[in-house]
């Protein structure tokens, strides 16, 4: 996830190309902020790019010179490469003719890039975009103007991309859009385009959102949006209906909802090329090099303990023994610990002390260790053996939602991969998952739900087998920004003590998927009937679920070790709205922090 920007002044405005840049960058760095830069196109370009968040760039433009009155702007969010001065965009060509900035994945970059290099282009950085500016360079010198140049170089492109080029010589920008969000500023003194919208509401309100397959050109008084065979588009101007105030949530009222809505994004990012589509084999890149391990440990904290407790699930199915520790209860001193184990530290931050406290007493010990982070350069990134990046991209919403589906995605591979086990099915449950997240998202009745219980005394949350670890994570969350009392359970477990607190005060969320022991689950939800609980079944309408339930909230059928994974999201949405009705600090509930790094 990276965030770009694109601006050509109006002329009759005293603007400066650069300060507009960078206030659009300031709007974008929640998509990124792991190096950012900035072109500027008059008779030549000019560039500037720096490693690290946007004051970095700023100080390297302290003494700017240049001017121009066209120019594009990048922050960047690693998924891939080390964050460094050469991967950060803008990229140019050789001469510096073009400079390119992009957002999305390049999916054929490695057989254009030996393409090119056989043609004699030279490459200066790790990227999949730096094709981008040899292609165009390949076409002007094939005799292309600008404008065919861009389009035969975007032409070839398969993959997600929101793409942005200045010339040197020209005050045009060029863009162009596949999968990957892109939107049209137009200003009273300009224009503009940009990743997300709080790039430029300062300037204006007023935008048009680019379709997939189109490209626009603008300039200081026009912008033109045709299609990809050239026919110009009938564009509509829309007004944006949130300020400033509201830009970094792209106008959703916290990021926790917008982090929510997110998650189809984030599990394509965590897919990417993991997932061959030709050969339906799962394929984690530089895992090869693990054994299978004797066993497997977890150790995580709250919500990436939970992802562990779907890890070990995930394991134990595959044959493989493993357990999941609380990080601040893991001694490997006490626990049966060696060279032949493999220890897993699930950690969105990668900071997390008693993760990192816990997986530094492994590798003491002789364990092999990997961190499953979302934080690219994190501690426990640098100091595991192996790093797996759930690519989740920048999580600011102190509540955990995007980055535990990720994780949980990310297990799914590491599981598959540890074992060889490539289950077809599963892997097409996975291509599947985004469009159905998605479904979910647009047609959840969470909200009425939420809307109904937000009196409740308590709230419950029981599933059986892949759905226990997210009845725990259901009760976290509720707790976390609802300030309210939940408990999780394994349905099974409801009758050994918690079934006395059930009462008609106490709604019950109910995990009833295939494959994750349905009959036994509606078995616990009568026990919970009878005594006068409202019951929410979260289904795919497995065991006829719905017929002892308040409410459905229904999930599309899928493979049952992904079902947890959409059952989630409608229980994230159920505590969003129940504090949202209460009033809550939802992004920054009391007493919490994003990254604890004190043990
Ligand atoms: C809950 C939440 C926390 C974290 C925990 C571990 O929403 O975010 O429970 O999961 O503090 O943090 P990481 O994953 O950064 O190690």
């Amino acid at each position: 996830m990276c965030g770009i920007i694109g601006y050509v002044s109006g002329g009759t405005v005293e603007t400066d190309v650069i300060d507009v840049l960078m206030d659009g960058l300031s709007g974008l760095e929640y998509r990124g902020y792991d190096s950012a830069g900035v072109a500027v196109a008059n008779s030549t370009i000019s560039v500037q790019k720096r490693e690290g968040d946007i004051s970095a760039l700023e100080a390297a433009l302290s003494d700017r010179t240049v001017g121009g009155a066209a120019g594009i702007g990048h922050t960047r969010w690693s998924t891939h490469g080390p964050p460094s001065d050469g991967n950060a965009h803008p990229h140019t060509d050789e001469d510096d003719r073009v400079a390119v900035v992009h957002n999305g994945i390049i999916e054929n970059y490695r057989s254009l890039r030996d393409e090119l290099e056989a043609n004699g282009y030279v490459f200066e950085s790790d990227t999949d975009t730096e094709v981008v500016p040899h292609l165009i360079a390949d076409a002007l010198d094939a005799g292309a103007g600008v404008e065919e140049a861009f389009r035969r170089a975007v032409d070839r492109l398969d993959g997600s991309y929101a793409i942005a080029a200045v010339y040197s010589g020209s005050e045009t920008v060029y863009a162009a859009r596949q999968s990957s969000p892109l939107v049209l500023g137009v200003g009273d003194d300009g224009h503009f385009l940009a990743s997300d919208v709080p790039a430029f509401i300062e300037y204006t309100d007023r935008v048009i959102y680019l379709d997939d397959g189109e490209f626009a050109t603008i300039d200081s008084t026009n912008i033109v949006v045709t299609e990809r065979d050239g026919t110009v588009v009938d564009t509509s101007i829309e007004t944006i209906e949130w300020d400033a105030e509201d830009a970094g949530k792209s106008g959703y009222d916290h990021y926790m909802l917008k982090e929510i809505h997110e998650q189809p994004t984030a599990v394509r990012q965590c897919l990417h090329e993991r997932v061959t589509e030709l050969e339906r084999r799962i394929d984690v890149e530089a895992l090869e090099m693990l054994s299978v391990p004797t066993q497997v440990q977890f150790v995580a904290c709250g919500t990436s303990y939970h992802a562990a407790l779907y890890g070990v699930r995930l394991l134990r199915d595959r044959g493989v023994p493993a357990t999941a520790f609380l990080a601040s209860e893991y001694d490997a001193g006490s626990t049966p610990v060696g060279d032949e184990t493999l220890v897993v530290g699930v950690t969105q931050s990668g900071e997390t002390a008693d993760t990192m406290g816990a997986l530094r007493g492994a590798n003491s010990a002789g364990a092999t260790t990997i961190a499953v982070t979302n934080v690219v350069g994190s501690s426990a990134a640098r100091e595991c053996d192996h790093v797996m990046y759930v690519r989740a991209g920048p999580e600011i919403g102190v509540a955990a939602t995007k980055t535990f589906v990720s994780q949980q995605i990310a297990l799914v591979l590491l599981a598959s991969e540890l074992t060889g086990e490539y289950d077809d099915d599963l892997a097409a449950a996975l291509r599947d998952l985004p469009g159905q997240l998605q479904t979910v998202l647009d047609d959840s009745s969470a909200r009425e739900i939420a809307t109904e219980y937000r009196g409740a005394d308590a709230y419950f949350f029981i599933g059986r087998g892949y759905n226990a670890p997210v009845s725990l994570e259901g009760a976290l969350k509720m707790k976390e920004i609802t300030y309210k009392h939940a408990e999780g359970f394994a349905a099974g477990e409801l009758k050994h003590g918690p079934l006395a607190l059930v009462t008609d005060r106490t709604p019950v969320f109910a995990l009833v998927t295939g494959g994750s022991n349905p009959t036994k689950t509606i078995g616990n939800v009568k026990e919970v009937e009878t005594r006068g609980a409202p019951i929410v079944a979260v289904t795919d309408g497995s065991a006829d679920a719905g017929r002892h339930a308040d409410h459905v909230l229904e999930i599309p059928a899928t493979h049952p070790a992904i079902a947890p994974v959409l059952g989630n999201v409608q229980l994230q949405l159920v505590s969003y709205w129940v504090a949202n009705e209460l009033g809550r600090s939802i992004d920054k509930p009391r007493n919490l922090a994003k990254s604890v790094t004190v043990e």
